[in-house]
Parts: C-alpha cells; sequence; structure tokens
C-alpha cells in the first residue's frame, strides 16, 4: 500500500494473516494492544456482564473487506462471518464501483419509534384527541427521562396517534418519535414509553398494554448509490443478464427473500463486527421490504445512458456506536477503529453501501458463472479440514478437489491418504 491512505489493496486475500494485520493497522492507526486484539478472545468476565448462564466464547472468523470508497473516503470493512466468499466478493464488487467514483449515501436523522398500545376506551376518536391536545405535556415527560440526550440534540420530537381495528375493537396506538443521536436507541425509547404510559392512560381513561420501540425503524433511513462500471462487469451484454436477474427479486417474494439474504450477509457482517444487534436490524430491514403491502428486493437497479449498472438500497438502521455491545466488546471498539467512524450516522452509510455491494456481488454472480464457483476453493478447504489434512496438506487437498470439480469428504480422505 503506498503512503497515500486507500483502501484499495491487491491480493490483499493472498497474503498471510499477519501482513493483512500490518496493513489494516497502518490504514487505521491501531496501536501494538489494540493489534494484539485481534488473535485475543473475548474475556469471561465481560461475557459474564453481558448475558446469563456463561458458559464459554463462541468464534467466527472476524475479517476485512477491501477497496470501499464512500462520499469519497476510503474504508477497509471489518465484517464477522462464518461464510465462505462473503468478504471476498463485498471486495470485488467494491472495487468495480471505485471506477465510477464509489458510494455514494444519504441518511436521515437517527428518528426511532416507541409504540404505546391503549385498550378499553369508551371512544377512540376523542381519546385520540385527548393525546395529540397534550402532545407538549407529553414530549416534555418524554424528555425528562434523559437529559443527557436532549442536551445532545436528541430526545423526543414528536408523536403520532393511530387508531387501528382489531378483533379487540378500536384500539389506540400511539408513536413516539425520538431522535436517538448516535445510540441504537431501545433504552432510551422504551424508559420513555414507560414513562407516558400512566398519563396517557390518566387522559383517555383507557389501559396501555405494550409499551415498546419498534423495529420498523422507518424513519431511520440509510440510501446507498453507486455506478458499476459496464467494462469492468464484462460489457453491456453482462448488465443485461443482471437486470434480468434482479428482474425477478422486484416482483417474486420467493425470489425477493435470497436477494436480500444476500444484502444482509453484508450488513449483518459489519453491525456484528460492531457489536450492534443484528436481529433488530433483519427485521426492520425485511419488514420495510414488504412496505408497500408485498415483499419485495431492497435494492433498485438500472441501466444509465452509457449501459452502466446503478445501483441503489433504501433500508432502515437502528445502529449505534455508544451504548451496548458496541461499547462494551473490545472487539467492537478495535472494528469501529478499523472503520474510522465517529458517528452512528457514518456507521450506516457504511452498512448499506457494503449490503449494495454485497447484493451485487451475488447477483453478478448468479447471472454470469454461477456462484458455486467462487464459493468452490473455500469451501474445498473447509472439506479437506474436515478430512484430517493439516498444515501444508490443505492447500494440496482443496487444490485437487477443485481441480476435480468433486469437492467431496470421501475424495478428500483419498487424496490426503495419497499424498501422505
Ligand atoms: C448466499 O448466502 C446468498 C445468495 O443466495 C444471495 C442471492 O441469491 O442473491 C447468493
Amino acid at each position: 500500500m503506498s503512503d497515500e491512505k486507500t483502501s484499495k489493496v491487491s491480493g490483499f486475500y493472498k497474503l498471510p494473516v499477519e501482513k493483512r494485520v500490518e496493513i489494516v493497522k497502518n490504514f487505521s492507526g491501531l496501536n501494538e494492544e489494540e493489534t494484539k486484539l485481534f488473535s485475543s478472545y473475548l474475556d469471561m468476565e465481560i461475557a459474564d456482564s453481558m448475558i446469563e448462564n456463561v458458559l464459554g466464547i463462541f468464534e467466527i472468523p472476524l475479517g476485512v473487506a477491501v477497496n470501499f470508497l464512500i462520499n469519497g473516503k476510503d474504508y477497509l470493512v471489518p465484517m464477522a462471518i462464518e461464510e465462505s466468499s462473503v468478504v471476498a466478493a463485498a471486495s470485488n464488487a467494491a472495487k468495480i464501483a471505485r471506477v465510477k467514483g464509489g458510494f455514494k449515501t444519504e441518511v436521515s436523522d437517527p428518528l426511532m419509534i416507541g409504540q404505546m398500545q391503549l385498550l378499553h376506551v369508551k371512544d377512540a376518536a376523542t381519546a385520540a384527541k385527548n393525546i395529540i391536545d397534550h402532545k407538549k405535556q407529553l414530549l416534555d415527560l418524554a424528555n425528562q427521562q434523559d437529559k443527557i440526550l436532549v442536551e445532545l440534540g436528541g430526545g423526543a420530537k414528536d408523536l403520532e396517534v393511530r387508531i387501528l381495528d382489531s378483533p379487540l375493537g378500536k384500539m389506540i396506538v400511539t408513536h413516539i418519535i425520538v431522535d436517538v443521536r448516535d445510540a441504537m436507541g431501545a433504552n432510551a425509547v422504551n424508559t420513555m414509553c414507560e414513562a407516558l404510559a400512566p398519563m396517557i392512560e390518566e387522559l383517555t381513561g383507557g389501559k396501555i398494554r405494550l409499551k415498546i420501540l419498534s423495529n420498523l425503524a422507518d424513519k431511520r433511513l440509510v440510501r446507498a448509490k453507486t455506478v458499476f462500471d459496464k467494462e469492468k462487469m464484462g460489457g453491456e451484454k453482462v448488465v443485461d443478464a443482471f437486470l434480468e436477474s434482479y428482474i425477478l427479486a422486484s416482483i417474486d417474494p420467493y425470489r425477493a427473500a435470497t436477494h436480500n439474504k444476500g444484502i444482509m450477509n453484508g450488513v449483518d457482517a459489519l453491525i456484528i463486527a460492531t457489536g450492534n444487534d443484528f436481529r433488530a436490524i433483519e427485521a426492520g430491514a425485511h419488514a420495510y421490504a414488504a412496505k408497500d403491502g408485498h415483499y419485495t428486493s431492497l435494492s433498485k437497479y438500472h441501466k444509465d445512458k452509457d449501459g452502466n449498472l446503478v445501483g441503489e438500497i433504501e433500508l432502515p438502521l437502528a445502529i449505534g456506536i455508544v451504548g451496548g455491545a458496541a461499547n462494551i466488546h473490545p472487539k467492537a471498539r478495535l472494528c469501529r477503529k478499523i472503520l474510522g467512524v465517529d458517528t452512528a450516522k457514518e456507521l450506516a452509510e457504511v452498512v448499506a453501501s457494503l449490503g449494495l455491494a454485497q447484493n451485487f456481488a451475488a447477483v453478478f454472480a448468479l447471472s454470469t458463472v454461477g456462484i458455486q464457483k467462487g464459493h468452490m476453493s473455500l469451501h474445498a478447504k473447509n472439506i479437506a479440514v474436515m478430512a484430517g489434512a493439516k498444515g501444508d496438506e490443505i492447500d494440496k487437498v482443496a487444490n485437487q478437489l477443485v481441480k476435480e470439480e468433486k469437492v467431496k469428504l470421501d475424495r478428500a480422505k483419498e487424496i490426503l491418504e495419497k499424498i501422505r
């Protein structure tokens, strides 16, 4: 890598682990202690404080995707994932996206929604009006719960009331809209919902049942866009083949689920690496994919006037850089330092760009050589290890399996016996 700070690294995957760590260390300005974290495990005391009934630590590999250029800034993107080919695919997609200037993003304010479910009111319309008429008092009460958030420019900003028909009759659902700044926001929002519940009951004579944040964070949206160079893709015919493949995801939920799973391969890997709640992100993303009444693709593609492929993605991203595991887990802090992000907004920009890159890579492979080719070499390595190969033997067995296009455990055992 040259002195100029770039995430463009050729042949990164061919380097030994130590050399890769050195590149990341130099790129992100890591100190010795931070660098050592790569090969360390989470302290048992920290693990024991994070969940209940702890027995140990469950490891998955941490890699880094290279080549990402987002809003003119270079990023090395940490990814915690157990699936082979995902990190390589993201890096390749980012390399193609760089040609036309990389990813451009837009992010909304970090607005989360808290829901309060009200039952047993005599007249729904009057109850709803009473709540709306006391909006200011309710917002003031919410903001008394988190003075620091308010000082930082966040806090409860708005209140909406919905009247829903239900098997139990009319139900009133009050939404409190909270700017959670750099946090994921669940704690702040849930605390506010619980604080408002008695006041809403008093205003309406009803009974509040649920009071909890909504994971459909559709006021906290991130958009990423990029142009994939047609020449780097192999010409306009490949762009057309890509678009033909993509169309199925836009019309068919069976394909859309798999298409979006490809997006979440990237999204979740970075969400996990930064100590965020991937279940919340998954729930929000898939609910958002069905926002128009039918489940569809989270990404969209079209051809520009020059025949290049334009890719766009929009999804809700409730992620934070303060609070929870994002702060407690030393590797989550390390991953944030590798990224060089200082705000939840910037982290969201990288997550959305990575999701788009990952999606492009999968559909690109599916439209051309198919997905198995890329999967094969790492899969072959796994099979070689399962067959008992050690050290140099792993590559020897794996290469032979790929050459024979027969990546099977019994064949791996035979090859291993022969080379021994
Ligand atoms: C596999 O983890 C993800 C893919 O199935 C995504 C897709 O089909 O677009 C390859």
